[in-house]
C-alpha cells in the first residue's frame, strides 16, 4: 500500500485500559505508523472509564510496545511523535456525556484537518458493552456515513446461535453491513492469508484438492499457554467457543472453500459460508462419538510446573469447562463427500503449534517392495511459517529403496524481514475499507449452527466423556483414537530445537535410520 492512500482518520478505541489495547492494538498502530501506512493526519482516542493521568497512560502504552511489538523496543523519537496523536478520554460507556465529549473531539479534529475522513470505532470491550456503545454511536450520529464510518467488533460474537443472531440484528438495525467489521485475528495471520494464494494461484494443487485424491485433513491449533489470568472469561466459554467456532472454522473454510469468482470480499465470504452450510450436522449420538473434550490437570510444561485448570484463578472448583476439543467433521459437498476433517485445539500442551496437514490417498501403484507413506502437504501457521510436501524418493545407493523426504518452503529462509502482525494487516484493512478478511454475519451464524448440537449435548450431560489430560501432554488419548482408521496419531511438525522434548512421531517413524 502506498502511504497516503488512507484518508485522514479518527480512530477510537473503547476499552483503552484493557490488555488488547496494550498488547496488540497500539503496537500494531505504532508499527503501521513507523512504516508510513497511516495517513499523515490521524488521531487515536482511547476511551475507558478509569480516571488516569494521560502521561502515565501513554507510558503504559509505550511499555506495551516495548514488550509486545514484533519490532522490539519503540524508537523514542518516533514514539514521541506518534504519542502526540493519542488522547485519553475518561468516560463510562453507558453515559451519554462520554459520546458528547467524543463527538466534540472528533469534530474538532476534522475541523483542523478540514476533511471529513474515516472514523473507526474499535470495540475492545466485554460483550455486555457492545450493544450500548453501538447504540450510542448510532443515536449520536457518530458513525453515520456508510462509506467512511466503521465499527470493529472483537469476538465473542454472542455465546450461542440465538445471542449471535440477536447481536447481528441489533447492529444491522443501526449500521450498514459494510460498516461492521467482525474481526478474527486468525484471518490476518500471514500464513493464513497465504493459503488462498497457495491454493488458487498455483494450478498444480487445485485438481487434486478433492475427495478423489485427499484421504483426510487435520487442522490443529495446539497452545502451550494455559488460561492464565483469563479464568473468569474462559470458564464461561471453553475451547469450543473460544477457538473452534471462530479461529479453527476460519481455517476450515479457507482449506475447504471452492475458488471464489474473484478476489473480492463478498465472493470470498460467499464461498466460506457455503463450506459451513455443508458441514453435516452433529446429532446427540454423534457428538459423543465424533467429538472429544478434555480438561487439563496439573503437569509440567517446558520444565515449568503448571496447575490444573480447576486450580486456576476465577475458575469454578467443579468446573466442567473444556480446555481441549478434537472433532471429526464431514462436509457434504461434491468436492468433499467422504473426506473427514479433523479439528483439534487445546491449552497447556507441550508447545505452540498450528498446523494443517492434508494427507493424500495411497498411491494405487504397488510396484515397490517398501511401505509407501502417502503424500502429505503440511501448512504450518505458527510458530514456524512453512509449507512442506512429503513425498517418496529413492534412497541414494545401489538398490531401489524408498524413503520419504520433504520439499520445504520456509519463510525464515526465504524472507529476511519481520512479518506484519495479524492486527497490523487487519487494522489497515479497516482503514482502507477492505472487508475481505473479516467475517460476515451469516458466516458467524453458520458457524454457531455447526457447534450448537455439541453445546446442547454437553449441557445435557455436563460430565459425560470430559477427559482429564495432564498439562504438558498432547491431550486425551481418545483424540488419537478419533483419527482411526485414517491415522494413528495427530501430525506434529519435526522438532527443530534440540531441547524440545516433544516427540516427532509421524516423521520420526519414517526418518532414515542411522547405521
Ligand atoms: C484468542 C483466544 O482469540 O486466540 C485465546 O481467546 C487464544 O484463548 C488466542 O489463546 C490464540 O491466538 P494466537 O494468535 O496466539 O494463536
Amino acid at each position: 500500500m502506498k502511504p497516503g492512500k488512507v484518508l485522514p482518520a479518527a480512530i477510537t478505541i473503547f476499552g483503552a485500559k484493557g490488555d488488547l489495547t496494550r498488547r496488540k492494538l497500539i503496537p500494531a498502530l505504532y508499527n503501521l505508523y513507523t512504516a508510513d501506512h497511516l495517513p499523515a493526519q490521524f488521531i487515536i482516542y482511547c476511551v475507558d472509564y478509569l480516571a488516569v493521568d494521560e502521561s502515565e497512560f501513554k507510558k503504559e502504552l509505550l511499555e506495551g510496545i516495548d514488550e509486545f511489538s514484533r519490532n522490539g523496543k519503540a524508537d523514542r523519537n518516533k514514539w514521541e511523535v506518534f504519542a502526540a496523536h493519542i488522547s485519553y478520554i475518561q468516560g463510562d460507556f453507558v453515559k451519554a456525556e462520554t459520546y458528547v465529549s467524543l463527538k466534540n473531539k472528533i469534530k474538532n479534529f476534522e475541523g483542523i484537518v478540514q476533511i471529513r475522513g474515516v472514523r473507526m470505532f474499535y470495540f475492545a470491550v466485554a460483550p455486555r458493552f457492545i450493544e450500548v456503545i453501538a447504540d450510542a454511536l448510532y443515536v449520536r450520529k457518530l458513525c453515520n456515513r456508510d462509506t467512511l464510518d466503521r465499527i470493529v467488533v472483537e469476538k465473542p460474537f454472542g455465546s450461542d446461535l440465538d445471542s449471535a443472531k440477536k447481536l447481528n440484528r441489533y447492529l444491522n438495525k443501526r449500521f450498514k453491513e459494510k460498516q461492521i467489521y467482525h474481526i478474527d485475528h486468525y484471518l490476518g495471520k500471514e500464513m493464513v492469508q497465504n493459503i488462498m494464494a497457495f491454493r488458487f494461484a498455483n494450478y498444480v494443487f487445485e485438481p487434486l484438492w478433492n475427495k478423489k485424491y485427499i484421504d483426510h485433513i487435520q487442522i490443529s491449533v495446539a497452545e502451550e499457554v494455559s488460561v492464565g489470568k483469563r479464568g473468569g472469561y474462559y470458564d464461561s466459554s471453553g475451547a469450543l467457543r473460544d477457538m473452534i467456532q471462530n479461529h479453527l472454522f476460519q481455517l476450515l473454510c479457507i482449506i475447504a472453500m471452492d475458488c471464489p469468482r474473484e478476489y473480492e470480499a463478498e465472493a470470498i465470504r460467499d464461498a466460506k459460508v457455503k463450506v459451513l452450510k455443508n458441514v453435516r450436522p452433529f446429532t446427540n449420538q454423534s457428538v459423543f462419538k465424533d467429538v472429544v473434550r478434555g480438561q487439563y490437570t496439573a503437569g509440567v510444561i517446558n520444565g515449568k510446573p503448571q496447575v490444573g485448570y480447576k486450580e486456576e484463578g476465577q475458575v469454578a472448583k467443579d468446573s466442567v469447562t473444556e480446555t481441549f476439543v478434537a472433532a471429526k467433521l464431514s462436509i457434504d459437498s461434491e468436492r468433499w463427500k467422504g473426506v473427514p476433517f479433523f479439528l483439534r485445539t487445546g491449552k497447556s500442551m507441550p508447545r505452540q503449534s498450528s498446523v494443517i496437514m492434508i494427507q493424500f490417498k495411497d498411491s494405487p501403484h504397488k510396484i515397490f517392495k517398501d511401505d509407501i507413506m502417502p503424500n502429505q502437504l503440511i501448512i504450518s501457521i505458527q510458530p514456524e511459517l512453512e509449507i512442506g510436501l512429503m513425498f517418496e524418493a529413492k534412497e541414494p545407493g545401489l538398490h531401489m529403496k524408498l524413503l520419504p523426504v520433504e520439499m520445504d518452503f520456509m519463510y525464515k529462509e526465504e524472507y529476511k524481514q519481520s512479518l506484519p502482525e495479524a492486527y497490523e494487516a487487519l487494522l489497515l484493512d479497516v482503514l482502507e475499507g477492505d472487508a475481505t478478511q473479516f467475517m460476515r454475519d451469516d458466516q458467524i451464524e453458520a458457524a454457531w449452527k455447526v457447534v450448537m448440537p455439541i453445546l446442547d449435548a454437553w449441557k445435557k450431560s455436563p460430565k459425560r466423556q470430559l477427559i482429564p489430560y495432564e498439562a504438558g501432554s498432547w491431550g486425551p488419548k481418545a483424540s488419537d483414537t478419533l483419527l482411526k482408521p485414517y491415522a494413528k496419531e495427530w501430525f506434529r511438525l519435526p522438532v527443530r530445537l534440540a531441547d524440545d522434548q516433544a516427540a516427532n512421531s509421524n516423521l520420526a517413524a519414517h526418518a532414515p535410520q542411522e547405521g
